[in-house]
């Protein structure tokens, strides 16, 4: 709306796009196969490299699964050829090929609501041993397991961005028309889950490396877009640039982190360069969806962040135990995947539980949240079913317990703040009301029944309205990758207790709010997510990710 702030735009498309139970946000309403997008991007004409495809590994195997969730906890390899391989195969590749019938398609190691992937990748590094001499900027080609060199930086170039040796930059980007094709409106908010599940998805390949990961939020989303060739991109099918991610070898300071900025003089020269190859069409038309481009307009980063956006209190997760199970942390990335129905039956123990929540916590050092620089703004309302050695019911896990005094305020005035038992001391854990939460799980969830059927369920909470007005409405999209990434690690974490996980982008709302005793949008829910014992379809049959490379 003309004359409205960005920030007005931001809160406004979010309440527009809310689903509720008689009224879905706004969609085309049906699958228009005729303009089904591709979902692969490539760079027509862009020369290829191809990445070398790693055999897995097995439980035993270096590294292990529990290790990599603390920096420091692997061993930093080289950066050559073979880590950029494994970096990407571990985080943006293909996973499996499914098939029904004659229908075919891939999977990928990060997930993306609707199997839509809004999500591409760009490398942007120095010269790399094995791949390449020279400074370059790549595209990211999943079906191929290769690098697209779109342009080839100079040395003085690379150097002003004063990236360590050994050290390279991963930059995302959105295809909104991929996931709007489907969902309509509601879209935006999906590409910003994914692409929260995508630097999830990439600190954690990193840290397999041994490497850290750092988002610079020092850059401005336009400079983004030119350092990764996507400013001359227009109309539906246009990638819009997201974040920049540093991975390094070494600990990467905060003032690094912070200080971070793409010269001016380097902006200048990859705005006048010759970027090789053409994107390729991905629809042969499509569905326009106004909303979202005026969403995406307002919510872009225009200006560096002020120093409220940089003040974070220190979180210790002294309770998280980092065991010394054998899983090996390779295999569990690989074989994540979505449940579609989960059996009702399976249960988890209490400190299976407490484990997994833990994971999910903002700890100084942990992985992937130590890449994410703001102060943890997402709070898990969980409705617990099958958790053994604690009642069902809802609970709150406060990933800043300073919320407290204020999700008590907010909150139904029944509630009995309990500390449940057994809970680790680092845990901030709470059980509200005991009772059988099942049916307000799937109600909540746009009556899915997976919501009920697992272990437990969560809907992620977050202090929304305040730090949108304070920070400016680019965080509007930080909310949305902070909820992603924290489901990242629940689909893990359901791997690695031999269950499975789902993430649930369609919810309703305000239905979930008011199960809280919640009114007004200081506080939003932005992402549900569900896990238990799957049901596996005897109908799909799975096939090797790259088996249509050897062939
Ligand atoms: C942000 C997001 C929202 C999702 N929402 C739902 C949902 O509401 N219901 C559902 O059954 N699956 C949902 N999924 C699961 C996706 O359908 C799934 O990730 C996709 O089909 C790819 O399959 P995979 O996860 O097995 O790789 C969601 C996934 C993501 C990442």
């Amino acid at each position: 709306m003309p004359g409205q702030s960005p920030v007005e735009v931001a809160l406004a498309y979010h309440e527009r796009t809310k689903h509720h139970p008689h009224r879905f946000a706004r969609s085309l309403g049906y699958m228009d196969w005729d303009t089904q997008p591709d979902p692969f991007r490539r760079f027509d004409g862009a020369p290829l490299l191809p990445l070398d495809l790693a055999p897995p590994t097995t439980d035993g195997g270096e590294p292990r699964y529990e290790p990599a969730f603390v920096e420091g906890g692997v061993a930093a390899a080289p950066l050559d050829r073979a880590a950029i391989g494994r970096l990407f195969q571990d985080s943006l590749a293909l996973s499996a090929w499914k098939q029904a019938g004659t229908a075919r398609w891939s999977l990928r190691v990060n997930p993306s609501s609707g199997n839509l992937h809004p999500t591409e990748g760009y490398l942007v590094a120095g010269p790399i041993p094995g791949l390449s001499e020279r400074p370059a900027v790549y595209h990211y080609a999943p079906h191929e397991h290769a690098l697209e060199l779109r342009f080839a930086l100079s040395t003085d170039g690379w150097r002003s961005l004063a990236v360590a040796d050994g050290a390279v930059l991963v930059g995302f980007a959105s295809i909104h028309w991929r996931e709007s094709w489907k969902y309509g409106e509601r879209a935006f908010r999906y590409c910003h889950h994914d692409a929260g599940h995508a630097v999830a998805a990439l600190a954690i390949a990193a840290a397999g490396l041994g490497w850290r990961a750092r988002l610079l939020e020092g850059v401005l989303d336009q400079d983004l877009a030119v350092l990764l060739g996507l400013h001359e991109q227009r109309g539906p099918e246009a990638e819009h640039a997201d974040c920049l991610v540093l991975l390094a070898p070494e600990p990467i300071s905060i003032e690094k982190q912070r200080g971070f900025a793409i010269p001016r003089a380097l902006v200048d020269e990859l705005r006048q360069a010759r970027w090789s190859g053409m994107p390729n069409r991905l629809s042969p038309e499509q569905h326009l969806w106004p909303e979202i481009d005026e969403v995406a307009a307002a919510t872009e980063k225009r200006a560096p962040p002020a120093d409220a956006f940089w003040e974070t209190a220190p979180f210790d997760n002294g309770s998280l135990v980092i065991g010394d199970s054998p899983l090996a942390l390779r295999p569990i990335l690989h074989q994540r995947r979505s449940a579609v129905a989960l059996d009702g039956r399976t249960g988890i123990t209490r400190g299976a539980f407490y484990q997994i929540l833990l994971k999910t916590l903002p700890g100084r050092a942990q992985v992937p949240f130590a890449a994410l620089p703001w102060q943890a703004r997402i709070d898990l309302l969980l409705f617990v079913h099958r958790v053994d050695g604690i009642p069902s019911g809802l609970y709150v896990l406060l990933r800043d317990p300073a919320r407290e005094p204020d999700l008590r305020a907010a909150f139904s005035d029944g509630f009995v703040w309990a500390r449940p038992e057994g809970c680790p001391s680092s845990l901030p854990l709470h059980l509200l009301e005991a009772g059988d939460a099942r049916k307000v799980a799937a109600q909540t969830s746009c009556g899915q029944e997976i919501a009920a059927d697992g272990a437990f369920a969560c809907a992620m909470l977050a202090d929304y309205r305040r730090p949108i007005e304070e920070i400016g409405a680019w965080f509007y999209r930080r909310l949305h990758w902070e909820a992603g990434a924290i489901g990242q690690v629940l689909y893990l974490e359901a791997e690695a207790s031999g269950i499975r996980g789902t993430g649930i982008g369609c919810f309703f709302d305000d239905a979930t709010h008011l199960a809280f005793g919640l009114r007004g949008d200081r506080y939003q829910v932005l992402y549900h997510f569900t896990m238990g014992g799957p049901v596996d379809d005897p109908r799909l049959q799975t096939r090797p990710p790259y088996e249509h490379l050897s062939r």
